[in-house]
């Protein structure tokens, strides 16, 4: 390499460089007060393994903007970043942790996830109206997650999962609490929450929904009856006719009953994850219409019938466990993706040879 060459790269990475530190500028010095709610925080939390990766960088004479981890700060030096996660952090003065966290108006993302507050699920996060992003998946909050969480009408990400216990009012349904009152979700993450009752077909007003998990929980027709189990599924086909959705995991729902429906042109869908539920039939030929599927695990369920041989257009999958259902037919029509890392056809009555392009020295293959 010349000189001349050496010096265009330098100069090349100099720009990237400042260009990127230009763009971190954005964020202005602390403020007093939002410092002094930061403090209130941190002495009112403790860590059970007396180690806090995150608030340990906290240093009283340091700039919380700047130098505190897990912090983000706008233009003014007010706090619209706090992540709090994995600190596996217990609340030790509670009055104290939730009057300065809820005075954090300028808040937009805020993540509790992964922390031991074994106590109830506090009302008091629809004071933080700004909130775009609210994690508090694992946080050990528990019992029902309050009303208010409704009025934080800006989420666009909402993961409350492992809250052990899940409900609103009795007389309203998760799915029309979500679907009426945040307009905005984007990506819904309800694992294990113990959410009952049947789908709803409220969930299509989410029209910018992307990603929905919703498994282990107990989702199921609230009446074993045909309307009920009809309901179901037309709340899934609208679900799946969302152009927006990429991700739907609805696994581990064992009395969860439907079959696929007709999938639309142009799909956006990546994964589809209905493992361990009671969904049954044969798949649609319109799979072949879900072009960027990567992910597909339907083990555990009781389809039937052959691989659609649309299905081999399918050249962006990677994982596709089919185990323990009544597929037949032959292996050969299922799948010349070249990105395929596993597949799994056991407990099937799939025959026939390993198609030849299949790359066994990367592919694992169990039949
Ligand atoms: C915040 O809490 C952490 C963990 O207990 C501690 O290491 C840190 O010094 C505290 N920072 C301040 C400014 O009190
Ligand atoms: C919530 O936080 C946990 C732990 O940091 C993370 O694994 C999870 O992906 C987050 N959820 C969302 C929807 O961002
Ligand atoms: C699931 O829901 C059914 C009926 O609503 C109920 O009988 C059952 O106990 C629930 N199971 C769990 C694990 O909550
Ligand atoms: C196969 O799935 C059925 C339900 O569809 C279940 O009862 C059975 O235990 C599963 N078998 C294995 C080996 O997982
Ligand atoms: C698949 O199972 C359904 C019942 O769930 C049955 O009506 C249908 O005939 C089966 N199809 C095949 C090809 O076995
Ligand atoms: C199969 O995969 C291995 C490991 O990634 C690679 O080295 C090899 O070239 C591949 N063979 C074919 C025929 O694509």
């Amino acid at each position: 390499m010349t000189f001349l060459q050496d010096a265009c790269l330098f100069l090349l990475f100099y720009i990237l460089i400042s260009t990127n530190s230009d763009s971190n500028c954005v964020q202005g010095k602390c403020l007093n007060d939002q410092r002094a709610l930061l403090l209130q925080l941190n002495q009112s939390l403790t860590s059970s393994d007396s180690f806090s990766p995150k608030r340990s960088s906290w240093h009283r004479n340091t700039d919380c903007c700047s130098s505190w981890d897990g912090i983000s700060c706008n233009k003014d030096g007010n706090i619209i970043g706090l992540d709090l996660s994995d600190e596996h952090a217990s609340v030790s003065v509670q009055d104290d942790f939730y009057s300065g966290l809820f005075k954090l108006q300028y808040l937009e993302r805020l993540n509790l996830a992964e922390n031991s507050f074994s106590e109830p699920f506090p009302s008091g996060f629809d004071q933080l109206l700004n909130l775009e992003y609210l994690n508090v998946s694992n946080s050990g909050f528990h019992g029902k997650i309050p009303i208010g969480i409704s009025r934080l009408t800006r989420l666009v990400i909402l993961d409350l999962s492992i809250t052990v216990s899940f409900g609103f009012t009795d007389t309203s349904p998760w799915c029309h609490v979500f679907s009426s009152c945040l307009p905005k979700l984007q990506v819904l993450s309800l694992v294990y929450c113990g959410v009952s009752g049947p789908f709803d077909s409220s969930l299509q007003k989410l029209r910018s929904l992307s990603v929905l998990n919703l498994n282990y929980n107990n989702i199921s027709a609230e009446v074993p009856n045909f309307f009920s189990k009809f309901r179901n599924l037309i709340t899934l086909h609208l679900l799946l006719q969302l152009q927006t959705l990429q991700s739907l995991d609805i696994s581990s729902n064992d009395r969860l009953e439907g079959s696929l429906p007709d999938f639309p042109k142009n799909g956006l869908l990546r994964e589809l994850i209905l493992s361990y539920t009671s969904f049954s039939g044969e798949l649609p030929n319109s799979i072949g219409n879900l072009r960027l599927l990567s992910t597909l695990y339907l083990q555990n369920c009781a389809f039937n019938g052959s691989i659609p041989t649309s299905f081999s257009k399918l050249n962006q999958l990677q994982y596709i466990d089919f185990s323990n259902n009544s597929f037949t037919g032959l292996i050969t029509s299922i799948s010349s993706s070249e990105n395929l890392v596993i597949v799994d056809l056991s407990q099937n009555r799939l025959t026939g040879p390993i198609p030849p392009e299949w790359n066994k020295s990367r592919l694992y293959v169990l039949q």
